[in-house]
């Protein structure tokens, strides 16, 4: 007989029903027929983890803190020409299930293999059973020949001469940069889709599906609707925050607002949260500032993690468990998962730590 757990301790290694630490990095969950489904990197040990050898594994769970492996989800490729070749880059990956057709649909973060994140692709795989297998669909970068919703028809054209040169030799290479050029790179990438890296999923209230991705070199946020099949996107999307280098994008609606989770752009290292609102979720957003409360570290690198997902809890209203990654790239295997209850004060989501805690929380 396994350990039962009955509590989450964030940080600390987590045995599966098999007494083996949870596969599942950057992951995301879904909730179908009474039943919680964990979808994550399933990493190797050492830097070579960093890299999928794998493919996306699959954990069950009613209860949230004990977790049955349902093996791998979607599996990397054998195939040296598949885009989900081993040793691909496969990342974030997130599922929703569609009412309309049936399937489960998952989108990840797809760059292709040795060719660092230059692809910035988005992936899409479908399958019937919540567990796979997936079957992968494709690769692509999402939105080409569709102008963002938000934007000035002034703006809606192609880039001049002496914009493609200033664009020529500019270090846009890793994080911020004072001359990150807020208003080309949409436009560079209008005719063959825009760059989509670190992304999560959401679906909304009345049913309809977002893809909200970091595009524009990490730099400028995007919320992009899903087609009714969830396959593609439906041809409205918005830029958030040009130039605010907004990753590891997070949602909860509560209270009829948006609340997204982000991160600043610092790699695999933990930075400070930050927390932005919407009224409308293709709406004007607005940065509110960092949604972590404590000492020292705690507020300042997101208790050593970086966020991933926000789960809904069932049949408990208001009540969210934000998902984090604790890295460790030098042994991915070993990166650690930080569950932490989502408080709110004064109608705003707020994060603290806690060493150990339970659904009881939000009871209180
Ligand atoms: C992080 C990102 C991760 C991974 C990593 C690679 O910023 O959130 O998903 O892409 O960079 O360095």
């Amino acid at each position: 007989m396994m350990t039962q757990h009955n509590s989450f301790r964030p940080g600390e290694i987590w045995p599966d029903n098999r007494g083996v630490h949870i596969n599942a990095h950057g992951g995301g969950v879904l909730f179908h027929d009474g039943v919680y489904y964990w979808f994550g990197e399933h990493k190797i040990a050492g830097e070579a983890g960093n890299a999928a050898f794998v493919g996306v594994r699959v954990y069950s769970s009613t209860d949230l803190y004990n977790w049955g492996d349902e093996g791998v989800a979607l599996a990397v490729s054998d195939d040296p020409q598949s885009p989900i070749t081993r040793g691909c880059i496969l990342e974030r990956p997130k599922v929703i299930f569609n009412p309309r057709t049936g399937k489960f649909v998952m989108w990840f973060h797809l760059e292709p293999k040795d060719a660092g994140y230059a692809g910035s692709l988005s992936g899409v795989a479908v399958a019937d059973k919540a567990t796979g297998p997936f079957k992968f669909l494709r690769a692509f970068r999402p939105n080409a020949g569709i102008w963002p919703l938000n934007v000035p028809d002034a703006m809606k054209h192609a880039l001049s001469a002496a914009e493609l040169a200033h664009l020529d030799g500019l270090d846009l290479a890793g994080g911020p940069r004072p001359w990150y050029p807020k208003q080309l790179l949409f436009r560079r990438d209008f005719a063959g889709g825009q760059m989509a890296r670190d992304m999560t999923l959401f679906v909304d209230d009345d049913g309809s599906a977002y893809h909200i991705y970091a595009s524009e070199g990490n730099g400028t946020l995007h919320i992009s609707q899903l087609a009714d099949d969830f396959l593609s996107p439906a041809g409205n999307f918005i830029r958030v925050l040009p130039g605010r280098f907004n990753e590891a994008p997070v949602m909860l609606k509560h209270d009829g607002k948006y609340f997204l989770f982000t991160s600043d752009c610092t790699g695999w290292a933990p930075n400070p949260a930050r927390l932005l609102v919407a009224g409308s979720i293709l709406g004007e957003w607005e940065e509110l500032g960092n949604p972590c409360l404590g000492p020292g570290e705690q507020i300042t690198n997101t208790f050593n993690s970086q966020s991933t997902f926000i789960l809904p809890v069932q049949g408990r209203a208001g009540a969210h468990i934000f998902m984090a990654d604790r890295w460790n790239p030098q042994d991915a295997s070993d990166g650690r998962y930080v569950w932490l209850p989502v408080g709110f004060k004064h109608g705003v989501p707020t994060i603290s730590w806690h060493d150990e805690w339970d659904l009881g929380f939000f009871d209180k």
